[in-house]
Order: C-alpha cells, then structure tokens, then sequence
C-alpha cells in the first residue's frame, strides 16, 4: 500500500515572515498527520524559516529546483547538497513552470534528478502535457518521453528512490483539474512504464502524485483513484485550511484519519 504524500508548491510566494506563519498554521492545522505523508516546498530564502517552524513535525520540507553540479560557478543556482543541508527531503524537478519559462530541458532534468539521488534528496519529476498535445491525442507519448529522458540511465533502485508527478499544464493554475478518470489514466500508463523501466516491484511502490488545479473540494475524487498517491497542490497550498484540507482528503483515502 503506498502512504499519499501531498506536496506543497509555493512557487515564488511567501517571504521570511510569511512562509514561518504559512507553515506554522498549516503544522497547527495538521497536528499528526496519520495515513499521509506531507511536505513544504518553500522557496529557497524562506528554507530556514520553514524548516525552524517545522522542527519535531513530520512534515517534510522540499525544494522547487536544484542545478546539476554541486558547486561551482553558477551564479544565481543552488545545488542539491545544498538544499539537503538546509533540511529539505525532496526537490521538485523538471516542473512545466520551469520547463517552458526557463527553457529547462530533458537533459538538464535529467542531470538534475542524479545531482538530488547523489545528495540523498528524493527528486519528484514532473510530467504532463499542453491543452494543444492533448487534443492531438499526444498526451501518452508526451509524458513517457519525458519520463524516459529524465529517468534516463538510472538503474532501478534508483527509480526506486524517485518521486512522479503528473501535472497537465492546462490543469496547472487554471481552475480546470483533470477529472480523476483523466488523471487515472495517465498514472496507469506512467506506472507501466516505470514497471518497464524497473520492475513490478518499484513500480507498485512508486508514488505518482496528480497536480493542476487540485482544490479541497476535488482532492477527495482525486485521490481516492487507486492509481492516485497524492497531489502536488499550487494555488490552494498558500492558504493553510485549503491545504489542510487537501491533506485531510488524501489521508482519508487509506482509511486513516489525519
Ligand atoms: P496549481 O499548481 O495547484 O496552482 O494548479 C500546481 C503546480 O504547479 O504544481
């Protein structure tokens, strides 16, 4: 059975201040979460304030990128180990956000997931389509081309240390999610693929998270999709009750109470 794991994307909101009350009421509003596992992916100049609000909770604190070398001159770029030692578990990689605006590219991704497995930080790659792939009927060779290139060369207990996430882009800030149908489908391919890539084994220990537009109201039909493990929540994880709630719905998915 595979523990939900909802993951907060702050993206480029929240300063010192902000982010420690943020994650304090959203600890407050959790308590112990049971059934689910949480995270908090700040961005980097409010790490430490995050990470000193979540001392002695579960709540994992994550990344939202990480160059791929782990030092150098790289003005303006943050490795890897760096983000581990500031506390963070996981780093989000490859998302549409940094994809199409900062022109990131499979390669890149792709060096960037071995830079996190070599710190030890659990990467969460992040896949999915356009509105314009999808209506081409692109959507399946999309997202596995992804997967293939930012997996590429890894062997399967390393596949067996990542994290997925599938996030239509026409899903991502638009209010439109895809219906769990949707999603459900896509996560069953991904999970075929990583079986081929790996084994059966990883791959139904392999979480995959769905993101775009996820809210209180639908993560309930989201995530009780078995083929569902947790969300990868924008918009609604800046407000601690939405997010709260968000978790609360994963959670319930296997039987736990939060
Ligand atoms: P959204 O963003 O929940 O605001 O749609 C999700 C994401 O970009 O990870």
């Amino acid at each position: 059975m595979r523990t939900p794991l909802v993951v907060a994307n702050w993206k480029m909101h929240g300063g010192l201040a902000e982010s420690g009350e943020l994650a304090q009421a959203v600890r407050d509003g959790l308590k112990r979460p049971r059934g689910v596992e949480v995270a908090i992916c700040p961005p980097f100049t409010s790490l430490t304030a995050v990470a000193a609000a979540l001392v002695g909770s579960p709540i994992l604190l994550g990344g939202q990128n990480c160059h791929w070398e782990s030092r150098g001159a790289f003005t303006g770029e943050v490795s890897a180990e760096m983000l581990a030692e500031a506390g963070c578990r996981l780093v989000i990689v490859g998302h549409s956000e940094r994809r199409q605006v900062m022109r990131e590219t499979d390669d890149e991704i792709n060096r960037k997931i071995g830079a996190c497995l070599r710190a030890g930080v659990q990467p969460l790659l992040c896949v999915g389509e356009t509105a314009e792939e999808r209506r081409q009927g692109l959507t399946f060779t999309v997202v596995e081309g992804q997967l293939r290139a930012g997996w590429a060369g890894l062997g399967a207990a390393e596949i067996g240390r990542c994290l997925l996430a599938y996030e239509p882009i026409w899903a991502i800030g638009t209010g439109v999610n895809a219906t769990p149908a949707q999603a459900a489908e896509v996560h069953g391919y991904l999970r075929g693929l990583v079986s081929q890539l790996s084994s059966k084994e990883v791959a139904s220990a392999t979480r995959i998270l769905y993101g775009g537009s996820v809210k209180a109201d639908n993560a309930g039909d989201l995530t009780q999709e078995p083929e569902i493990d947790g969300a990868l929540v924008g918009g609604a994880s800046l407000q601690a009750p939405s997010f709260v709630a968000i978790v609360r719905k994963s959670a319930a998915r296997s039987g736990a109470k939060e």
